[in-house]
């Protein structure tokens, strides 16, 4: 009986087989081992002890048997699940692909333009010292645009309040990417052309056109006998590239401390006139704080918001829309 039972455990390769056999061997109340129990009532006396131990260890032995076979079968049950296969004429789940952002499109989009008007990469910090975001662009110390209430300036926690971090230059976030074209100065020498696109940080109420954070494109040429036309001619050519060959660019006189003279950009694309930023020729102060000769080189810088660009081109028409992470919105870039 208990050579019987284990075969018929270890031959069953299905959980139904396995419960079959369970039943015919151990089932309570007809399992061949029940019967075998009935039997040993039938024993001589003088023949019982034995025949009960006996017994005993093929109960044991069948039960032992059954224990291993149910593992081994779960375990082939793990590797290889049996049921139903997988029907492979199904259509498939689909796979839901992230994107970049719109404004992460848009300033790779811009890289590509710039780049192939000649204009490389720069990079600079977002924490800036007061000497990159003003000083040195001729922003003196009572300047308005310096004011607390327009900056994000770092401050320290301290038991009495927050103070001023201790840094020999005053810390706060930049409020514009023209820091960047004092940090190119300031180690390069011309000529340069260079881009800078990155985030810029100002304390205004969020809005449909305002947004303490937003990102800036700077741009800087310096070389020998630059000119306004120039400076025209760029961005006339970027604006196209960008909105299409309809685009109508213009300049308003304005004033920047960092630019002499300084225009504000406005494009025309569709009915309307829009600013997009600012710009002027780099003023001969700004020269001089980084060690260049106004006499002998000049340039012109310009600095555009990057997320008007997108917005006048996609027709959004609300700025907070690219913060909000709103996957209906994303999806349509
Ligand atoms: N930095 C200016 C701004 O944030 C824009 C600007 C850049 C103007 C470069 C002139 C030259 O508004």
């Amino acid at each position: 009986l208990e050579a019987a039972a284990v075969a018929a455990f270890s031959a069953a390769t299905s959980p139904a087989a396995l419960e079959e056999a369970r039943i015919e061997f151990l089932g309570a109340k007809s399992g061949k081992l029940k019967d075998a129990q009935k039997g040993l009532g039938q024993v001589a006396k003088e023949d019982k002890p034995g025949a009960g131990k006996r017994f005993n260890e093929a109960k044991q032995a069948i039960e032992a048997a059954f224990e291993k076979a149910s593992a081994d079968l779960k375990a082939r049950e793990e590797v290889a699940p049996s049921g139903p296969l997988p029907d492979p004429t199904l259509p498939g789940r689909r796979v839901r692909l992230g994107r970049l952002h719109p404004l992460s499109q848009t300033i790779d989009e811009l890289k590509d333009i710039m780049g192939r008007l000649g204009f490389s990469v720069a990079d600079g910090p977002e924490i800036e010292d007061d000497y990159h975001n003003f000083e040195a662009l001729n922003i003196p110390l009572e300047h308005p645009a310096r004011d607390p209430l327009d900056n994000f300036y770092l401050s320290v926690a301290t038991q009495s309040g927050p103070v001023a971090a201790p840094t020999a230059s005053p810390l706060l976030l930049r409020s514009q990417t023209s820091t960047v074209q004092i940090r190119v100065m300031e180690n390069r020498q011309p000529p340069i052309r260079i881009i800078s696109l990155g985030r810029v940080y100002r304390p205004d109420a969020a809005d449909a056109t305002h947004y303490p954070m937003f990102h800036q494109m700077e741009g800087l040429l310096i070389d020998t006998s630059v000119t306004m036309a120039d400076l025209k001619s760029v961005l006339r050519l970027f604006a196209v590239s960008y909105l299409g060959p309809e685009v109508q660019i213009r300049f308003r006189p304005s004033f920047f401390p960092f630019t002499e003279p300084s225009v504000e950009v406005d494009m025309k694309w569709g009915e309307r006139w829009m600013e997009f930023g600012g710009a002027g020729m780099v003023d001969p102060n700004v020269l001089r704080a980084v060690g260049y000769d106004p006499e002998k080189v000049s340039g012109f810088a310009f600095g555009l918001g990057i997320e008007r660009l997108c917005m006048r081109r996609h027709g959004v028409t609300d700025i907070r829309e690219f913060y909000k992470n709103d996957i209906r919105f994303l999806q349509q870039f």
